[in-house]
């Protein structure tokens, strides 16, 4: 028996196979991964940060568009859990040569791979992979619709410095229409029961978002003044038809978040940005650095958190079971 935390009361919510989206987990089996990411995150505080959970499986980490965290985030999760891993990237395989997705992913399953870890530009591309595999499928990313495990970390990271996340006020501020962090932060968010609001340019802010549960403004005084957490977003050029606003320097101006703004919101509210981050745009510099900001604390959270997602997908129970290697 390691010496793991605590866990809380819910630990077995949870009966799935995939983790494709935040959408359709209930608060109770959220919560389950954020207790369970707890007792990872003791072991990640030990002196042999290894477990035997995964000992014997192999996992594809199968990235078919550019990461940092994520990648390198899920390939540590995967070796700390003992895991057989092969990282898989479009430019060196045959996806360039034309081989579809399906193809791709059956060859490997072919291989008695265990678990896919996929990101993708497409959106669904995870769900379309878990109707033709046998493997477990791990959403790290698709296009602008989820990234469960980003809304998971952040939730968990919340939670950790507010004690709670119901009746909080949580503003997501930037590029929402394209964003996947958005979606999967607005549904773990309003799910445990925070009240959500979004703010930045009309063009990337519809007031549709309001059947998501969430306030809709494009006024950032009103959107900080009351916030407990901001979770600034950058914006999604890649994803982006055509331009959203007129300059990135009217952006900044409107809608950054500077030393002044700073001033303006409750002295104990979170900073928090998934990365990467765009110095100079989103958030002043110094801001992203400050004393007030939690975005490497988001990082370290990942870790934990994707840990958790792989054991509970992979059947795993009781973390407080699993000794150190
Ligand atoms: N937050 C996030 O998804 O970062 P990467 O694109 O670097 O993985």
């Amino acid at each position: 028996m390691g010496s793991m935390a605590k866990t809380g009361e819910s630990l077995m919510a949870w009966n799935r196979k995939h983790l494709l989206d935040i959408e359709s987990l209930t608060a109770e089996e959220i919560t389950t991964v954020l207790d369970t990411a707890l007792a990872f995150k003791a072991v990640g505080e030990r002196a042999i940060k290894k477990v035997p959970a995964l000992r014997g499986k192999t996992v594809v980490n199968l990235f078919v568009e550019p990461s940092t965290r994520t990648r390198t985030s899920f390939e540590l999760a995967e070796q700390r859990l003992s895991a057989d891993i092969i990282n898989f990237t479009a430019e060196a395989s045959s996806l360039k040569k034309g081989e579809t997705l399906k193809d791709t992913a059956r060859n490997l399953e072919a291989m008695n791979v265990d678990v896919i870890v996929i990101r993708h530009s497409a959106s669904g591309a995870p769900h379309f992979l878990s109707r033709v595999l046998n493997a477990h499928v791990v959403n790290a990313g698709d296009g602008a619709h989820e990234h469960p495990t980003q809304a998971l970390l952040d939730v968990f990271t919340i939670r950790e410095k507010k004690g709670s996340i119901a009746g909080l006020n949580v503003t997501i501020l930037g590029d929402i229409l394209y964003s996947r962090v958005a979606r999967s932060d607005i549904w773990a968010l309003t799910k445990l029961g925070a009240k959500v609001t979004l703010c930045g340019p009309a063009t990337l802010v519809p007031k549709t978002f309001e059947q998501m549960g969430c306030r809709v403004t494009h006024n950032m005084e009103e959107a900080i003044r009351d916030a407990d957490v901001i979770n600034l977003l950058r914006i999604q050029h890649e994803r982006q038809r055509k331009t959203m606003f007129p300059s990135i320097n009217e952006y900044s101006r409107l809608f950054g978040l500077d030393r002044q703004r700073l001033g303006q919101t409750k002295p104990d509210a979170l900073i928090m940005h998934p990365g990467p981050i765009n110095r100079g745009v989103e958030i002043d510099s110094d801001i992203a650095d400050g004393e007030r900001s939690v975005v490497l604390q988001q990082v370290t959270n990942g870790l934990a958190v994707r840990m958790a997602v792989l054991f509970l997908v992979n059947g795993g129970k009781d973390p407080q079971e699993i000794s150190a290697n």
